[in-house]
């Protein structure tokens, strides 16, 4: 194996070294302490929509197995966690009236990771919204996002004195075209009507709540996790450039530009128009609405798996779209293994739009684990090939002056990956989910060693 020449030392000592989960991912107990039914759980009960019919009820068990799980983000020696709140356990179903119960939760859970010298990192919403919000029109409706604020302020209000590290929202792409435009996740929808407005309204409620959350938590980071995938055309052809650039302004773009103080791209606009694909004009933008997206913030978070190869495929089903390929080395979930991605991404995004400073919020690999000689040692040396050579990819972006000041791996634990339900795992951890007995992986000690001793030793 060919080891980085990289150690701890090559980074800040104010590093945030974490993992990553969320909360419909890991908790279970859909309907414990009055906590409302999520558009997920909702989803997942719909035939064919989760693959194997799985479901999230109870996933991990963290809701009851919090403790022992923070005793291992605690041996790993991390100083930071990141994690989402689930807005259904903290409200009433009027969207209005705190669940003191749910909120009780999350509390006493932050109060045990600061005693553990752990920095909580929150994310408010990563996706189990209360059907409650949705059946009220949920992201569709312009309306709506007065829900939302009114469950940031309680959350905030009550965690905001510990917390001090707020992502509003993760992945709006994902939520609005897998949600809306693709239909593979909840709610389900295919219009991509819909999926620009559900973008429009994710956008302005990040805007709207970055001052709710810096009144409620004083001296805190806010910022947004955004899905980047970088594209690089599939040859030099003039076509397969345009194509790139098409996928880049509809996949990044619609998000950077509006953040930091632009409006939509429109080269992609004319090509869904044209397509006969958008049939609407974005009649729900209103005056004002690009300065209040552009509020500023203190961080971009970036989640970063993979890059897109694009091609044009005027010659297949569409006239003028882009369309992504994938060749070689590739994870199980058929994303191409390739940290140079990261690397470029984060030199391009500071030169374009310098944040304040950026978090590696998600990064992480799915592989078949294998139990060698059946002892219960996962020896998943992909996964560390993964993760060492995407950090090594953030000190060479570091050393090329990109502020980046935290990496959080996903996932401290396998999960339910969504759509994909139990067929993925990306934890440092094992999780039987016949007995739920967690057992470290080879990549968690891998990243303890690390952590911990400042330098990786492969020998697994
Ligand atoms: C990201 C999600 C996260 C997890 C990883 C694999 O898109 O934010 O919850 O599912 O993918």
């Amino acid at each position: 194996m060919i080891r980085k020449d990289m150690k701890k030392n090559d980074f800040s000592t104010q590093f945030k070294w974490g993992a990553a989960t969320s909360s419909f991912q890991i908790e279970g107990n859909i309907d414990t302490d009055g906590k409302l039914e999520s558009i997920w759980d909702r989803f997942a009960k719909t035939p064919g929509k989760i693959k194997d019919m799985e479901h999230a009820k109870v996933a991990c068990d963290h809701y009851n197995r919090w403790k022992e799980d923070f005793d291992l983000l605690e041996n790993l020696g991390v100083n930071s966690y990141r994690f989402s709140i689930s807005w259904p356990r903290i409200v009433q179903s009027d969207l209005k009236q705190t669940n003191q119960k749910g909120i009780e939760y999350y509390d006493k859970i932050v109060d045990d990771l600061l005693s553990r010298n752990i920095d909580p990192f929150v994310t408010l919403n990563h996706w189990d919204i209360p059907q409650e919000f949705q059946d009220r029109g949920g992201w569709v409706n312009r309306e709506s996002i007065k829900y939302f604020l009114d469950y940031v302020d309680i959350i905030t209000n009550k965690l905001g004195d510990r917390v001090k590290n707020w992502v509003t929202h993760n992945e709006p792409w994902i939520i609005a075209y897998l949600g809306y435009n693709e239909g593979t996740h909840a709610p389900g929808h295919k219009s991509l009507d819909k999926t620009l407005a559900v973008n429009h309204h994710l956008l302005l409620s990040h805007g709207l709540s970055v001052p709710i959350i810096r009144e409620n938590s004083k001296n805190s980071q806010v910022g947004i996790a955004l899905n980047l995938n970088p594209a690089y055309p599939a040859s030099s052809s003039q076509a397969d450039l345009e194509a790139a650039k098409l996928f880049d302004e509809y996949f990044n773009g619609w998000y950077l530009e509006p953040l930091y103080g632009k409006k939509y791209p429109k080269n992609i606009i004319k090509s869904w128009k044209d397509d006969g694909k958008l049939t609407k004009d974005l009649d729900f933008i209103q005056d004002n609405d690009f300065k209040i997206i552009s509020e500023p913030t203190d961080f971009l978070g970036i989640n970063y798996y993979s890059r897109a190869i694009i091609r044009c495929s005027k010659t297949e089903q569409h006239n003028n779209l882009p369309v992504e390929i994938f060749p070689g080395e590739k994870t199980k979930f058929d994303w191409e293994v390739f940290p140079q991605g990261l690397e470029e991404l984060l030199v391009r995004i500071n030169k374009d739009y310098s944040p304040k400073s950026i978090f590696i919020t998600e990064n992480g690999a799915s592989y078949e684990d294998h139990n060698a000689q059946g002892m219960g040692d996962f020896n998943d040396i992909k996964r560390i090939q993964y993760i060492e050579s995407h950090l090594d990819a953030c000190k060479n972006a570091i050393n090329e002056g990109v502020p980046l000041k935290g990496y959080f791996c996903w996932s401290l634990m396998d999960n339910f990956e969504w759509a994909e339900g139990l067929n993925h795992r990306f934890g440092l951890v094992h999780v039987d989910f016949e007995t739920q007995k967690r057992i470290p992986k080879n990549s968690y000690k891998w990243y303890r060693e690390f952590l911990v001793n400042g330098d990786s030793i492969l020998n697994t």
